[in-house]
């Protein structure tokens, strides 16, 4: 996928050519851009005077510029809010917004300010990051037999850093970076999209490895041969109940000259269709267990955007993949299996089916000599009902690690919400006859399934990042159309470059 790129520019607002200018605004007095106003024909202060714009987040303003100094023919207004609360991650909000609105009134050029209350850098990232977000397309299966139209090719953008003079160079390194993660973003979201019964572990691996590939990470996909080799019978349990065969997927980001620690492991679950297996989940939103393999996407698009970036560490990644199907061989509850870690594991329930991958998966990220995990997964409705839909659950141990995770995601733009790991939580995995069993129960479920995942870590520092409320956006939001969010694709891509400074 190539796109163009956003160009950077450090000149006055009066100076930029587009057909739409969009100016982040503020609820305060002293919002104003000098000689905007005036070359409105003093437009903007009517509508402000008049309460027609407030400049409530999101809210927008549209009105010609007459000045004919100015080269930009119309000017936007967005509503920002206050403005010490317009840091990094409202502003990529409003960009993704901003953009979206520019594609549906299908705007060929536009120019956005970067106005916020962070280093003008970092904004001017999530600025890139938020209008390449709003070029995502996500439906591909439609065809011109219905009347759609077509949707409309995005603006060609420019980002203004006012007045960035020695600093527009840095700016620009910082779109271009922002670009980057967007368009990673956006790869995770097409495939999360994908309907299960075109996106099949197979072909799951098949994307995965070209995504990362391409950009030169180096792939290897294991088949169901060598998985069982390894000895990974919790993933291959999970499998068997289907009629495709599981993949795994190992990705290897090596930098020349990297040093041999700290080395990064991702672990992304990759169930390209929950249907529950032999415990069959109810029939309603069923459809939506499509994304059951974002985390598995995120770790493929995280592993591209490091390979481009050139993220400074060893990053290897995981991704465990099978369909979760209720076959005539498939397991059964009070079946027992075993990890390739060797500890063994009693199913009592077939739909706690990532945690089982992930076991294997996590195991397998050690082998390969990770010495710090983080895995992201679709993995707990529980995560949902204490969480809801605008964090992702955060989990792990120590916690000098965690919050290390914790401070990348938040500038990144995924909002993530620590949990507690207490260990009276694991009584209530015990088995009367096996190491574990795969599921605690009601109470603080979301806990107990990141419980089960510990058992897998040997002890290294992890963290585990259940994303099942954030994966999927059931109503669209004014930055976010429905569907596959691409979350934690930039999380897990900027942690490499947050890790210099550790070892082993
Ligand atoms: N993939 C689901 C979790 C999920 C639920 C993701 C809702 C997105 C939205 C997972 O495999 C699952 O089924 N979990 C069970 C675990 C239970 C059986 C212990 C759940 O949460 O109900
Ligand atoms: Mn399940
Ligand atoms: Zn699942």
């Amino acid at each position: 996928m190539t796109s163009t790129p956003i160009s950077c520019a450090g000149e006055p607002i009066s100076a930029t050519t587009a057909d739409l200018l969009i100016v982040p605004w503020f609820e305060d007095a002293a919002s104003a851009v000098s000689g905007l106003d005036a070359a409105t024909g003093g437009e903007i202060g009517r509508a402000l005077a008049s309460k027609e714009f407030q400049a409530k987040p999101y809210e927008s303003f549209v009105t010609p510029i007459v000045d004919r100094q100015w080269r930009s023919r119309r000017v936007a207004l967005i509503g920002a809010g206050p403005r010490e609360a317009c840091t990094g991650e409202l502003i990529r909000k409003l960009a993704a917004a901003a953009g979206l609105s520019a594609r549906q009134r299908r705007t060929r050029s536009a120019a956005f300010v970067v106005r916020g209350q962070a280093d003008a850098a970092e904004l001017a990232q999530a600025v890139a990051e938020g209008l390449t977000l709003a070029e995502f397309h996500g439906g591909t299966y439609k065809t011109s037999l219905n009347g759609d139209q077509p949707p409309a090719p995005p603006p060609v953008w420019t980002v203004i850093v006012e007045g960035a003079g020695e600093a527009t160079e840095r700016a620009a390194r910082a779109v271009a970076r922002g670009r980057i993660l967007g368009e990673c973003s956006n790869l995770a979201r097409e495939l999360a999209n994908e309907p299960g019964n075109m996106l099949t572990p197979r072909e799951f691996a098949r994307r995965a490895a070209s995504v990362a590939g391409e950009a030169g990470v180096n792939v290897e996909v294991l088949d169901e041969r060598r998985i069982e080799e390894l000895g990974m019978g919790l993933l291959l349990g999970v499998a068997r109940g289907s009629s495709e065969p599981p993949r795994l997927i190992v990705f290897r980001h090596e930098p020349p000259g990297a040093p041999h620690a700290p080395v990064l492991g991702l672990v992304g679950k990759g169930i390209t269709f929950d249907t529950g297996g032999i415990s069959l989940k109810p029939a309603e939103k069923m459809e939506q267990m499509k994304d059951d393999m974002a985390g598995g996407a995120a770790v493929a698009c995280a592993m591209r955007a490091s390979a481009l970036l050139g993220a400074p560490i060893l990053v290897i990644g995981v991704v465990p993949t099978t369909e979760n199907m209720p076959g005539g061989r498939a397991i059964k509850p009070g079946d027992i299996l075993k990890s390739a870690a060797g500890k063994t594991v009693e199913v009592i329930n077939t739909d706690a089916e990532g945690r089982l991958i992930l076991g294997d998966g996590l195991w397998y990220a050690r082998q390969l000599g990770a010495t710090h995990l983080v895995d992201v997964a679709t993995l707990t409705g529980a995560v949902v009902v204490a969480l809801g839909k605008f964090a992702s659950g955060l989990f792990g141990a120590p916690n000098e690690w965690v919050e290390r995770v914790r401070a990348v995601a938040d500038r990144a733009g995924d909002r993530v919400w620590p949990m507690p790991m207490f260990d009276e939580y694991k009584d209530q995995l015990k088995s009367e006859i096996a190491d574990l069993t795969n599921t605690g129960g009601r109470p603080a479920g979301s806990i107990t399934a990141a419980m089960f995942l510990k058992e897998f870590t040997g002890e290294l520092p992890w963290v585990h990042i259940d994303i099942a409320g954030t994966a999927w956006t059931e109503e669209a939001r004014p930055y976010q159309p429905k569907g596959a969010s691409g979350v934690a694709v930039r999380t897990l891509a900027e942690l490499a470059f947050a890790m210099r400074d550790l070892n082993g």
